[in-house]
């Protein structure tokens, strides 16, 4: 005779247990009451690759679904932004080999590219779209570092003061928030210091605080052409190690005393414990960058039928907001703000 059955089986007591989780998951209508998060629009930032007059318009390889555009393009995606309710977007210029320099001069051209684009969006879509534009000089040079090379080495200080024209320029054409993403020690402070020099005092700062040595950049890389003339072939001089999670709390610590408004965690995926530690130690809003290469891996993997691209992608932000997300930058944004 099976326990089942029998009298002091568990069962035939009747109260066992006397909790059950599952009350809580049985129908759509209550899992909806108690869900603890929740993915929203209002959450998502959306990087645009930008390319200038003239040349073709063309897909990344390791990016299915993502396009190198015209600023006209660009325009018209950040109208599209607008009426689906995507609160900002993210510009990425894709610099013209002619352009680049060793010191990557054209970052601080109030011209450049990311600048006429900056214009031109802000022209459309007047206040109601954030625009931000990222602080580094890798787009610029022909070595692809994020900042100037001294005898093999990207040097700090000297960077920082590039980085600060770079800031004001973008500053200048309309952009709305800073995103550096280039890691160079102090560049936070000297960046507020001098918009606030110049009058910019309500130009924010999105830091990239925790920005780790990534491999998952790889298709980023591509988009902008810096990966195929990355001298070095790494940035971990300057990015963190994978391994480290202290010194993640360091840096935001420092980034918030000199000044940043938010913070960015960057991975996201891989990094999830890093946001987690981040928001409970620091009260302030945290962006997680899902990058070029998480895209490629949740992309590649649905293109072959092999993961629901729809489910993944909504679980693998939604994972973000769990840990404690402020705001998502994803190249899915539009597409989610669909599904959405
Ligand atoms: C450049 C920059 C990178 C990314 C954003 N800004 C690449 C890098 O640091 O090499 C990566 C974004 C992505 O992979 O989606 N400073």
């Amino acid at each position: 005779m099976s326990n089942l059955s029998s009298s002091n089986s568990f069962l035939a007591r009747g109260n066992f247990p006397a909790t059950r989780l599952r009350r809580l998951r049985r129908s759509p209508w209550i899992r909806r009451l108690v869900q603890e998060n929740s993915l929203s629009v209002d959450d998502l930032i959306w990087p645009l690759f930008v390319l200038p007059e003239g040349s073709a318009e063309d897909s990344i390889p390791s990016m299915p679904g993502v396009s190198r555009m015209s600023i006209e393009s660009a325009v018209a995606q950040a109208e599209r932004a607008v009426s689906l309710g995507i609160p900002a977007i993210a510009l990425f210029p894709v610099t013209p080999p002619k352009l680049k320099s060793p010191d990557g001069e054209e970052a601080t051209n109030p011209d450049n590219l990311i600048c006429r684009t900056t214009r031109a969006i802000r022209q459309v879509v007047g206040d109601r779209l954030g625009i931000i534009c990222d602080v580094a000089l890798d787009p610029y040079t022909t070595h692809g570092q994020d900042g100037l090379m001294r005898d093999g080495y990207v040097v700090n200080d000297e960077t920082v003061e590039v980085l600060c024209q770079q800031a004001i320029v973008q500053a200048k054409a309309g952009c709305d928030m800073l995103a550096p993403s280039d890691m160079m020690d102090g560049r936070i402070g000297a960046i507020r210091q001098s918009l606030d020099a110049a009058g910019f005092l309500d130009t924010a700062i999105l830091s990239y605080a925790a920005k780790y040595a990534s491999a998952f950049y790889g298709p980023f890389r591509d988009a902008v052409g810096s990966a195929k003339n990355l001298i070095g072939g790494d940035k971990k001089t300057y990015q963190m190690h994978p391994s480290m999670s202290d010194e993640a709390i360091h840096e935001v610590a420092l980034d918030l005393q000199e000044g940043a408004d938010m913070v960015m965690v960057k991975p996201g995926m891989p990094y999830l414990d890093i946001v987690q530690r981040i928001r409970t130690s620091f009260q302030v809003p945290v962006v997680v960058y899902q990058v070029s290469g998480e895209y490629a891996m949740l992309k590649a993997a649905s293109e072959r039928g092999w993961l629901d691209e729809k489910s993944v992608v909504l679980e693998s932000l939604l994972g973000m907001k769990r840990a404690g997300a402020t705001g998502i930058i994803t190249y899915y944004a539009a597409q989610v703000a669909e599904w959405l």
